[in-house]
């Protein structure tokens, strides 16, 4: 019975991930036009299934189920709306459109708590390099300085907010008792035991940084190798520390996944290099230790090779625990749908993380096929979802 809701689930995500800012890929950013075309079509299911919905001050797409009596408690089921650049179909949103599936499997019936299920505008930190943006405007935590970031096209969060149609001032959530987020792994762990669910007991720590090296442009043909100041040589070097230092270090990941080189002709010096760091670890002293030392690094090498450096902390993001009585919930959930238990941390960061400073919450994952993710080709299996979805019901039996 559950498959064919899986199968919708799937194919749900499949018809939203056509909602792009670029044609034949998935790449929807914070507030872009086809956030429009989501929330539609999104809100037309909510709606469908008792579910009241609204757009908050940040473009959080809101949509709240009723309880039983007036004034009850609110379990809030959620993930992100927006993906990465030529993102899959289900990073984020699956979790969205399995909370949907939850109350539409209520069948009306009403519970002694009211469900709201939350698709969160930012998540990715892609447009303004600064994550959880509509996560942490749900606790009331957005810095009200990060209004004035600028993207690459120099609109401010401000102006995104306002060019979206939102003029709602953003109030934080009083009412939620509770969160819980269902999201693909991102990674080869499920698979490789052969488990469609992992039950996620923490959720690593992440600082992203951005990185400078100022060199001098100069004639390619012309400027001796010894004379140069060459900033992407420069980078070039502190990537390779940074691959190296973090393989070296167990339980480590670090990326850098941009660089502008400027001004970017084959036949001039690199006379800039501006990088990004995302470095994440479980421990957040082994992860601070981290950066402190990559930063220190790039310093020593600038130096030696007469280049300018300079780094600006974007976010530094602690690790987070779930809660273990919402979790045990969970896990009882899990067994009472007759899979096996699996606790395991994540290494990608979620709204869970955010989610967790104000409210217990809890996180399911579900099985990454070919542990691939942040890519065309993410994908997840109709008999996960069913598994995720038979979770669901049991673990809304149980939260009553
Ligand atoms: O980067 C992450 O961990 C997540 O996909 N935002
Ligand atoms: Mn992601
Ligand atoms: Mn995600």
């Amino acid at each position: 019975m559950l498959l064919s809701h899986a199968e919708d689930c799937i194919a749900r995500c499949r018809a939203l991930a056509l909602h792009t800012e670029e044609p034949g890929f998935t790449t929807r950013w914070f507030l872009a036009a086809s956030m429009h075309d989501v929330h539609r079509d999104l809100s037309a299911w909510m709606r469908s299934c008792g579910m009241t919905t609204r757009v908050d001050g940040v473009g959080n797409l809101r949509a709240r189920y009723p309880a039983r009596d007036v004034g009850a408690p609110v379990l809030f089921i959620g993930s992100h709306l927006d993906t990465v650049p030529r993102a899959g179909a289900f990073d984020g949103i699956l979790g969205v459109v399995i909370g949907v599936k939850l109350v539409e499997l209520l069948g009306g019936r009403r519970l002694p708590f009211a469900i709201e299920v939350a698709g969160f505008s930012e998540e990715e930190g892609v447009r303004f390099g600064f994550p959880f943006i509509g996560s942490r405007a749900l606790i009331d935590e957005l810095d009200p300085t990060l209004l004035m970031k600028r993207d690459q096209d120099g609109v401010s969060v401000a102006e995104a907010i306002r060019a979206f149609g939102l003029d709602e001032v953003m109030q934080g959530e009083e009412q939620a008792h509770a969160y819980l987020e269902f999201h693909i792994e991102q990674g080869p762990v499920l698979e490789s035991l052969g488990l469609p669910l992992g039950l996620v007991v923490a959720i690593a720590g992440q600082t992203r940084a951005r990185v400078m090296f100022e060199g001098r442009a100069g004639h390619a043909g012309t400027t001796p190798m010894a004379a140069r100041r060459d900033a992407l040589a420069c980078a070039a070097e502190w990537i390779g520390e940074v691959e190296r230092y973090a393989t070296d270090t167990i339980g480590m990941v670090a990326t850098v996944g941009r660089m502008e080189v400027l001004p970017g002709a084959p036949n001039v010096v690199p006379s800039v290099a501006k990088l990004t760091l995302d470095l994440r670890h479980e421990q957040d002293s082994i992860r601070e230790c981290g950066v402190g030392h990559l930063l220190t690094r790039a310093g020593t090498i600038a130096a030696r090779r007469g280049i300018q450096v300079n780094s600006e902390m974007v976010s530094d993001q602690a690790a987070v625990r779930m809660d273990s009585r919402l979790t045990e919930m969970l896990r009882v959930a899990v067994e009472h749908a007759g899979h096996t238990v699996h606790r395991m941390a994540s290494g990608a960061g979620h709204d869970a993380m955010i989610m967790a400073r104000k409210m217990p919450t809890a996180m399911l994952f579900l099985r990454s096929p070919g542990g691939l993710s942040h890519h065309p080709d993410e994908s997840v299996l109709a008999q996960d979802v069913a598994a995720a979805l038979a979770v669901g019901v049991e673990f809304l039996v149980l939260y009553t």
